[in-house]
């Protein structure tokens, strides 16, 4: 019975598999979490971010769990520095199987009767114009080597709006979805799988640093909790199982799929009561 089980394991590892996680700068987001638990489940790391500082404390902590990642200053939206990155990827490491699109920019809340143009254009150039030529450039390698996979990072917000002042982002994240089916669709044959994971609201430095603000705490943050039927916010460690499993052999006919990391958000009708027994 052991060596059945212990048989079926190895898939769900990344051993011999050489991945780039864009966003990993070390600065306790997503992709610095999914950028470590890929060295720790054994894949041959590269690591992007327009942070140069973040990276290279990515680079030291996954350095220290074994190789040394190969480490990449790159603005996603820039496709001269996108196509620059896959050159590096391929001359040092020679493929790339697995392709990680976290980056994330959204500078500040605004309505959207005030919202200037070059902000708009900013926001999409990063959050949506960024994942699509890292999957172009992706696309063209994983074709030339025969297959590979690809996961985009979407969001909550690109299925449901939010209404608080984050458009351009949700409507750059409600395209990465359907940029993901798309390309699932279009290379399913060519042995490439797209797939995208959806986060919900993540204890990040960045909303921990809202925390202490009375305004958040006591306004804010129950409304969020009241949409997370787990009762808490997620955590950048909660999408490193999911982000292994998409990106293993064990998921080898798992494409085009948007999966929730959301303690059930989007699961829940926002309209109803999920207390229960009612008191
Ligand atoms: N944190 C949340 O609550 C939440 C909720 C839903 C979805 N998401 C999504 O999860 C992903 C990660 O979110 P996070 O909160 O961990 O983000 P983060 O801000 O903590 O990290 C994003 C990383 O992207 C890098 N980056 C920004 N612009 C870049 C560019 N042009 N080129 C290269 N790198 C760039 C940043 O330097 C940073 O290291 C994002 O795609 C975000 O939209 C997050």
């Amino acid at each position: 019975m052991n060596s059945v089980r212990n048989a079926a394991m190895p898939c769900f590892d990344l051993e011999g598999k050489i991945a780039l996680v864009t966003g990993a700068g070390a600065n306790g987001g997503i992709g610095h979490a999914i950028a470590l638990g890929y060295a720790r489940a054994g894949a041959r790391m590269a690591i992007a971010d327009c942070d140069a500082a973040g990276l290279a404390q990515t680079s030291a902590e996954i350095g220290r769990l074994g190789e040394a990642p190969l480490a990449i200053n790159c603005d996603i939206s820039d496709p001269v520095q996108v196509a620059e990155m896959f050159e590096t990827l391929s001359c040092e490491l020679g493929s790339v199987d697995v392709l990680v699109n976290v980056p994330f920019f959204f500078p500040a809340r605004v309505r959207p009767h005030e919202l200037e143009l070059a902000d708009w254009e900013r926001m999409l150039a990063v959050n949506l114009t960024g994942y699509f030529l890292c999957c172009r450039e992706a696309l063209r390698v994983m074709l030339a080597a025969g297959g590979g996979t690809i996961i985009n990072i979407g969001s909550n917000a690109g299925e449901l709006a939010l209404g608080r002042g984050a458009m351009p982002y949700s409507c750059a994240k409600a395209a990465v979805h359907q940029m993901t089916r798309e390309l699932a669709v279009e290379y399913a044959s060519a042995d490439i799988r797209v797939n995208a994971l959806l986060p919900a609201q993540t204890l990040t430095p960045g909303l921990r640093a809202h925390l202490d603000t009375p305004r958040f705490r006591d306004h804010v943050l129950p409304r969020i909790l009241a949409g997370l039927p787990q009762g808490r916010l997620l955590d950048p460690e909660d999408y490193v199982g999911p982000a292994i499993f998409l990106a293993s052999d064990a998921a080898r006919a798992v494409n085009g799929v948007l999966l929730p990391v959301d303690g059930g958000n989007l699961a829940m009708n926002a309209g109803g009561s999920h207390t229960w027994p009612a008191s």
